[in-house]
């Protein structure tokens, strides 16, 4: 039996960027969260860092690695007891991968393998805890899963596959476990002091409908709300936060 007084995520790919941000969004709210990355140096700082706003420790995750993954599970189980969220947000977030003429397969797996087959590993392990918990599993997919740039076969094809891998999961596990998509449009991950030493053109911000680029805090919210029960009509969904851009035409006047 789960505990009801306490909540524990996973958020995958949370030592920077947009894992981090949601794992500081869940601790403020509350729950525990346990910060799983392949880069251990960042991963703990981020944990020191973070400690002051609840419980959070760091296990060192490669998501591609199939015993890294039930290693990771053990040790939640083993420290909480239970498991009520997993976000599966580590990537490959850089999307160039070159001209596909000049794509190896090598490049095209590591892509495809780490975006995609990650979450598919991380969500079969995790089904039993989320399961006990009636707990809810959230992909960080991407607008590229339904727009493009050149060049960016390997990642579109694995933001595309996780979308489709929600939806599916989404209808063999309800109802106890809810399945959503979150698919971010651009997200400016960089630390604050380089943001402002560094700043955006004034383009890049007015492109957006909203008038600006996103920041990980706008995706955490989305995150938050998908993982909790004012969601618990939603399932098999992908959510897109992207400021506006995939609703603009863009044909030359
Ligand atoms: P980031 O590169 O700042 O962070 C990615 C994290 O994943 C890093 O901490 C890295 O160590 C970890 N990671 C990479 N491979 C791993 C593996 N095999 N096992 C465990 N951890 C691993 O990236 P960012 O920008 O924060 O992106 C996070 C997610 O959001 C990615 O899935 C990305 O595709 C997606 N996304 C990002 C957007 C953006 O504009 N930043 C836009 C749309 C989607």
């Amino acid at each position: 039996m789960s505990d009801d007084s306490i909540r524990v995520a996973l958020v995958t790919g949370a030592a920077r960027g947009i894992g981090r941000g949601v794992a500081l969004r869940l601790l403020r709210d509350g729950w525990a969260v346990v910060v799983g990355d392949i880069d251990e140096v960042i991963g703990q700082d981020t944990v020191e860092e973070l400690a002051r706003f609840g419980a959070v420790e760091f296990v060192e995750l490669d998501v591609t690695d199939e015993s890294s993954v039930v290693s990771c599970i053990e040790r939640i189980e083993e420290d909480f007891g239970q498991l009520n969220g997993l976000v599966n947000n580590a990537g490959i977030a850089d999307p160039d991968s070159g001209p596909v003429e000049q794509l190896s397969l090598e490049e095209w797996n590591r892509r495809i393998t780490t975006n995609l087959t990650g979450a598919f590993l991380l969500s079969k392990h995790a089904i039993p805890l989320l399961r006990e918990s009636g707990g809810s599993i959230v992909n960080m997919a991407s607008t590229r899963a339904i727009q493009s740039e050149a060049h960016t076969e390997a990642y579109a094809a694995s933001k595309g596959g996780l979308v489709a891998l929600t939806h599916a999961l989404a209808i063999s596990l309800g109802p106890t476990i809810r399945v959503n998509a979150v698919s971010p449009g651009w997200i400016d991950t960089r630390p604050s002091p380089q943001q402002h030493g560094d700043p955006l053109r004034a383009i890049d911000h007015d492109q957006h409908a909203v008038g600006r680029v996103g920041q990980p805090d706008d995706i955490a919210a989305l995150v938050a709300f998908l993982l909790g029960n004012d969601a618990g009509f939603i399932t098999g969904q992908n959510l897109v936060a992207d400021g506006g851009m995939t609703r603009q035409m863009i044909y030359v006047e």
